[in-house]
């Protein structure tokens, strides 16, 4: 069964969950961990943050938004243009977000929790295919479902299909499925104005980050399977 839930969906016992926040919090996680970051841990709020960091030592790094902007404090935004090799590489981050890091702390009673973009949409798919239930779990907007996460559920679940899948979807599932057919299936589709047309996207257009959904629409760009795990999010070694 594969469903495209939204943060209303708490029951993921047993099942694999993949969050999706393709604008921005799994396109950033995805970026800095294929730019050799160590692990990333999702928290709730800043102060956790702090506290993390102690807990830490002084040798990690703190990144995240509230409003789309960098936390007064931490060393890194939510831009995955922020998280380049040179600052990320041999680092641990401690993650905060408005939607995405807390669907991450939701998940937390699934059996395996995976982190999905449009970077790293093609490889995930692969690894899902034997999974018997799946939930893409789409971070939207305090509750409400976003249309870039939707999307990238719905070009997964046409991956596994493609792939030979037999899945019986329901119908969340299927509306990503249809909406992604409908609006980046085709060849002539343009994936950047597409994720442009996202009610999110406009709020950080407004805000400067246009360059962002431009760099967070290249799909299969970073191919790696990313896990959360005991509070950690790391790179999946490969098979
Ligand atoms: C979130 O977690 O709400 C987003 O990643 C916000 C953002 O675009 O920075």
């Amino acid at each position: 069964i594969f469903a495209a839930g939204s943060r209303g969906r708490r029951d993921f016992h047993g099942k694999t969950v993949v969050v999706i926040d393709v604008l921005r919090a799994t396109s950033t996680i995805v970026t800095a961990l294929t730019n050799g970051c160590l692990a990333l841990y999702p928290v709730a709020d800043p102060g956790t943050a702090a506290l993390f960091r102690r807990k830490l030592g002084s040798d990690c790094l703190t990144g995240g938004e509230r409003q789309g902007l960098k936390i007064p404090g931490f060393d890194l935004g939510n831009s995955p243009l922020e998280y380049t090799a040179e600052t990320v590489a041999g680092q641990r981050i401690i993650l905060t977000t408005t939607n995405g890091t807390q669907a991450m702390l939701e998940a937390e009673h699934a059996a395996e929790i995976l982190i999905a973009s449009f970077l790293n949409a093609g490889r995930t798919s692969t690894y899902l295919a034997d999974k018997a239930e799946v939930v893409f779990f789409c971070a939207g907007t305090k509750g409400e479902p976003g249309l870039e996460d939707l999307l990238c559920a719905g070009l997964m679940t046409e991956r596994l299909l493609a792939s030979g899948v037999e899945a019986e979807l329901t119908d969340a599932a299927r509306i990503g499925l249809v909406a992604y057919r409908h609006l980046m299936g085709r060849p002539e589709a343009d994936p950047v104005a597409v994720l442009h047309q996202a009610q999110h996207a406009r709020g950080l257009v407004a805000l400067g980050f246009s360059d962002d959904i431009t760099y967070c629409a290249q799909i299969d760009s970073r191919p790696c399977v990313v896990r959360f795990r005991d509070g950690r999010i790391t790179l999946l070694p490969e098979a």
